[in-house]
């Protein structure tokens, strides 16, 4: 109710400016030590039986947030205020790159959905790194878990993309939880084709050798594109398997603009970039539901792409999801949404250790 009205505020503004305009304005309230305590007496909701053990992590409650959203590791604090059990940050390249021409990120109110061409704008890993390693040490029994979602320059050409990913797990795998490999964003020109077999497996592979030699070792997740065809999703599939990857991220935003209700002429108005939100949900599903069939429950799956309400990460969790992210939702429904879908998932006890 309250959120309706702030988001009638917040929509007159730009969609980055909104973003840039709220997260600074939690980072305030939750610099006051009170007023943090206030919010995360409102925000959080604490429920054991929502408690995951994953990839030998434990997660608080299986809500993420989606990558992107804090692609420069800025706001941990604030985002553990608002209950959410685990961040992915990024997505991060080893150089800071500014990104496409504003605008590059739009609503579709009438189909509750985003459209953006970021195109993987960050402070580079060195930048994060020093960020995470100062927030790790000033908040050392924090129980949030992070994700590193890591990605390739847009200068690097794509047969030499497994040394930019080598870099970033280089410098991040002290300060992360969990590592997520991005190639499916569809605004860095050429980064899906890494979705081919002998790409990813390079990729994959030599990351997992450099894992291999660390004393503490992190998960190794792939997160994929919802255009991948069925015979695209088997090799996937085949790959994760044969290689023992820890687990798999489904879905990031689509190229499609199916069925949308916003008129043609604003969506070709808007040209290019990645769709997300309600409109991906369904398409979303199925592809976690095919990986789970196709996987039989061997690989964990984090499931993204659509999720509004408690209803919405049921879904996904009943379709094979062992945990979820928000993104476009934390934009629609506003701060309250953790907690939202916390209440359901325990009140209908979706939320199992599978
Ligand atoms: C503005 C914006 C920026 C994003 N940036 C990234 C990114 O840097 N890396 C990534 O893996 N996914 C990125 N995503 C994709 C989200 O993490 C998520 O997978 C996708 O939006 C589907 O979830 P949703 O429907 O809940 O938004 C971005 C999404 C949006 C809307």
């Amino acid at each position: 109710m309250l959120y309706g009205l702030l988001r009638r505020l917040l929509f007159t503004l730009s969609p980055e400016k909104a973003h840039h305009v709220t997260m600074n304005l939690i980072q305030e309230s939750c610099n006051i030590g009170f007023l943090r305590q206030q919010l995360a007496n409102r925000f959080q909701f604490q429920d054991a039986s929502l408690e995951k053990n994953l990839f030998g992590l434990r997660f608080s409650n299986p809500v993420g947030l989606g990558a992107g959203f804090d692609k420069n590791a800025k706001y941990l604090t604030e985002l553990e205020t608002l209950g959410f059990g685990f961040v992915e940050i990024g997505t991060v390249t080893p150089k800071g790159q500014a990104g496409n021409d504003k605008p590059r990120l739009f609503r579709l109110p009438e189909d509750n959905a985003l459209i953006n061409r970021m195109g993987f704008n960050n402070d580079g890993v060195d930048i994060v790194r020093e960020r995470l390693a100062k927030w790790r040490k000033e908040n050392p029994n924090s129980k949030l878990l992070i994700g590193g979602n890591i990605g390739k320059n847009k200068v690097t050409p794509n047969e030499d993309a497994w040394k930019d990913y080598e870099i970033c797990f280089d410098a991040l795998h002290p300060y992360v939880d969990f590592f997520v490999v991005n190639v499916s964003s569809p605004n860095t020109p050429g980064l899906r084709e890494l979705q081919e077999k002998d790409a990813l497996q390079r990729i994959l592979m030599n990351l997992q050798a450099r894992n291999a030699k660390l004393e503490h070792k992190r998960p190794i997740l792939l997160k994929i594109a919802p255009d991948l065809t069925t015979e695209q999703l088997d090799d996937v599939v085949a790959l994760a398997t044969e290689i023992k990857l820890d687990g798999l991220v489904a879905t990031n935003t689509t190229i499609s603009r199916e069925g949308l209700k916003t008129p043609s002429a604003n969506i070709q108005a808007i040209g290019a970039g990645g769709l997300s939100g309600k409109p991906v949900q369904q398409h979303s599903t199925q592809v976690v539901q095919y990986l789970r069939q196709q996987t039989g429950g061997t690989i964990p799956i984090i499931g993204s792409g659509g999720i509004f309400t408690g209803e919405d990460a049921a879904q996904k969790l009943t379709a094979g999801a062992d945990l979820i992210e928000v993104w476009t939702g934390f934009i629609y429904e506003g701060p309250y949404i953790v907690k939202n879908i916390c209440e359901y998932l325990s009140r209908t006890k979706t939320n199992r250790n599978k």
